[in-house]
């Protein structure tokens, strides 16, 4: 039943459940209430007609007893017939010793009862009527006996008079009941659909600001005040932890910028680690080549010292027209490109000595640029763009021509099916900002551009192009050392070289050369010299040399132009020959080189003891062997192997006439 109940009841809202409840408990109250009233009545009523019906009976009888006794059945009839004005009497009979004496029917078809039989007095039911003995008695004597039957569907009328009664009560009961109810309900739903709603509103839209409105204080006013402090609760919690996702958010933030911040440090700090690992792997690839190449050329220029002197000398004894001749000048032509070949390896390891003066570089540029048309062809237009006022800069121009023709002849290499070769120059001055590339530094600056409109470089060759011995131009074209020349002479000028280029757009050299501070001039003079203008007369020289080939030459050489020459091959040998010689000698001229010593170091004693002693010191080394500061120091007229005769005589000439 429970069940059935809340089955059928569930699914309602809380106002039905109120009021389908409150007027089924009133409906049944109402109920049981008139079913009592109407079950009473109804006992009542009948006992009422009960009581009439006897009385009814009664004054019959007691008015039926005078003509009982004068057995006048015509008044009995009479009396009787009064009862036609009671219309729910249906029939009396007075009866005298069982014989019907008198009767009265309602209803003419209605018979004496068989009854009569019956003996005793009192009442019954029968059917839909009362039916009722009485004795007639006279003096305590009965004198007869009164049946009346009564009508009793006078009860059922009434119980449906009551009932339509009852039921039209209900109705309005009913009406009345769901009016109240109606209105009463809303008392207890109406903070429960409120509270509801807020917590329908709470969930639906996460606002937790909203407060349910309180009634009264009894069970519903509590939940509320339970409700609304719970929503306190966790508004309270909600704001808390909103303001820790701020704050995590906050940090998060903070942090992942820090570490932006930190990861662009570390990719700087990176790139810049790359950059200087890349120079020191080039600095040392170039200075492991540069102790090669200057070992190498050491060797070199002693044996082309020799064989070039030697072959000058002997063409120095025949006659032009002599056979031997051409295979002289052949000769001298092959020690001319080997000695070209290995200045170019000293150039690289930067350890020629260099004869840095003021210079103009527009000048070095126009005095070049015939001989680069010559060089580059007719295919290629050279164009020159000159700075008017160029500063000057100071720098060793023989090394500084060898980076123009470097730079050239690659141009030249890049462009076989001709182009323009555009040489430009520029005053610089150079900021923090501007300073872009590696080597770069801020100040005043030349620049010399070098642009081509060749076959330009990729990345790769991009970066690989300054490596000594790196090339694209194949076997037995190109050494790969042009560049690497430039890049080394240019650094011996405290300069940098930067190069822009893309593959079929040319490239571009630019060559930054610090420039000179115009009070520090330097000079040098340039010479040239005719062979029989330095002819010797007599002059005293002692030659130190260990190499023979250039002992020989040397002692042929000057011989031959009037020297008188004095050999040694050794420090021990020279400072004996001197020792033995007491010092008569004009001229010392030395190796720096020797097996058994420095040549300076000699040079140094023996001038110690002799200070008008001249001195010329040569060497095939140009690194720190060749001991090149100490000789500029010292002010010694230095020679660099391999010499041309001329070379050797015009310094023996100047510095015999500089005392
Ligand atoms: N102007 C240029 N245009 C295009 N590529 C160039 C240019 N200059 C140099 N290169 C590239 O750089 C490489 C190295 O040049 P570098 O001058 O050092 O050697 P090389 O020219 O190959 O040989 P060498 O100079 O001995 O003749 C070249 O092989 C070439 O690939
Ligand atoms: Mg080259």
């Amino acid at each position: 039943m429970q069940r059935i109940i809340t089955k059928w009841l569930g699914p309602l809202s809380i106002k039905r459940k109120l009021i389908l409840v409150t007027m089924i408990s009133s409906g049944i109250a109402l109920f049981a209430a008139c079913l009592t009233f109407i079950s009473i009545e109804l006992i009542q009523y009948r006992r009422t007609l009960l009581r009439e019906v006897a009385i009814l009976t009664q004054i019959i009888g007691n008015n039926s007893t005078a003509a009982l006794i004068f057995n006048d059945e015509e008044s009995a009839n009479e009396i009787l017939s009064a009862l036609v004005y009671e219309k729910n009497v249906i029939f009396v009979g007075l009866y005298t010793s069982n014989r019907l004496f008198a009767a009265y029917a309602r209803d003419e078809h209605i018979g004496p009862p068989p009854f009569l039989e019956r003996e005793q007095n009192g009442h019954w039911d029968e059917g839909a009527g009362l039916n009722m003995i009485r004795p007639v008695t006279f003096h305590d004597e009965e004198i007869g006996r009164i049946f009346l039957q009564y009508d009793l569907s006078v009860i059922t009328n009434r119980l449906v008079q009551y009932a339509v009664i009852v039921f039209g009560v209900f109705l309005v009961a009913a009406a009345i009941a769901l009016f109240i109810t109606q209105k009463l309900q809303r008392t207890i739903s109406g903070p429960i659909l409120h509270l509801s709603q807020i917590a329908n509103r709470v969930s639906d839209k996460k606002d937790y600001s909203v407060r349910a409105e309180k009634g009264y204080n009894d069970e519903l006013g509590q939940l509320i005040d339970r409700f609304n402090e719970m929503l306190f609760q966790i508004q309270e919690r909600d704001r808390t932890l909103v303001q820790y996702q701020e704050e995590l958010e906050n940090r998060v933030l903070e942090r992942t910028e820090a570490l932006q911040q930190e990861i662009l440090e570390r990719e700087r700090a990176e790139k810049e680690k790359e950059g200087i690992q890349a120079q020191l792997l080039h600095a040392q690839k170039m200075e492991a080549v540069g102790i090669l190449a200057g070992g190498i050329a050491h060797d070199f220029n002693n044996l082309l010292t020799g064989i070039q002197g030697c072959t000058e000398m002997v063409m120095l004894e025949n006659e032009i027209s002599d056979p031997v001749f051409d295979d002289l000048r052949q000769i001298q032509m092959a020690v001319e490109r080997a000695a070209d070949l290995t200045r170019q390896l000293l150039l690289f390891s930067r350890k020629q000595p260099m004869a840095f003066t003021s210079l103009d570089f527009n000048k070095v540029l126009e005095d070049l640029i015939k001989m680069l048309h010559r060089l580059i062809g007719e295919d290629i237009s050279i164009n020159t763009h000159y700075e008017r006022r160029l500063w000057p800069i100071r720098a060793d121009q023989g090394t500084l021509q060898q980076v123009v023709m470097n730079l050239t002849v690659n141009a030249r290499d890049a462009m076989p099916q001709g182009g323009t070769f555009t040489i430009s120059t520029k005053n610089i001055i150079l900021d923090e900002e501007s300073c872009t590339m590696p080597n770069a530094r801020p100040g005043r600056f030349i620049r010399i551009s070098f642009e081509d409109t060749g076959a330009g470089m990729d990345e790769e060759t991009l970066k690989r192009i300054f490596e000594p011995f790196y090339t694209t131009k194949g076997l037995g074209k190109g050494t790969g050392l042009g560049l690497s020349v430039v890049y080394g002479i240019v650094q011996e000028h405290e300069g940098w070289v930067e190069v822009t280029s893309q593959p079929g757009k040319g490239s571009r050299f630019d060559v930054f050369l610090p420039a000179l501070d115009s009070r520090s001039e330097y000079t040098i003079r340039t010479r040239q010299t005719r062979l029989n203008l330095f002819h010797g007369n007599g002059e005293r020289i002692l030659v130190v040399e260990d190499e023979k080939n250039v002992r020989d030459f040397l002692a042929r050489a000057m011989t031959r132009y009037g020297y008188d020459v004095t050999l040694a091959s050794s420090v021990k040998e020279a400072l004996m020959i001197y020792k033995k010689e007491e010092g008569r000698f004009d001229l010392l001229f030395s190796d720096v080189v020797l097996p058994d010593g420095n040549g300076v170091y000699l040079v140094d004693s023996i001038a110690s003891h002799n200070p008008d002693i001249r001195v010329i010191l040569c060497s095939g080394y140009t690194d720190h062997k060749s001991q090149w500061p100490l000789i500029q120091e010292r002010g010694y007229l230095f020679l660099s192997k391999p010499f041309v005769l001329a070379t050797l005589l015009e310094a023996l000439s100047e510095t015999f006439k500089s005392k």
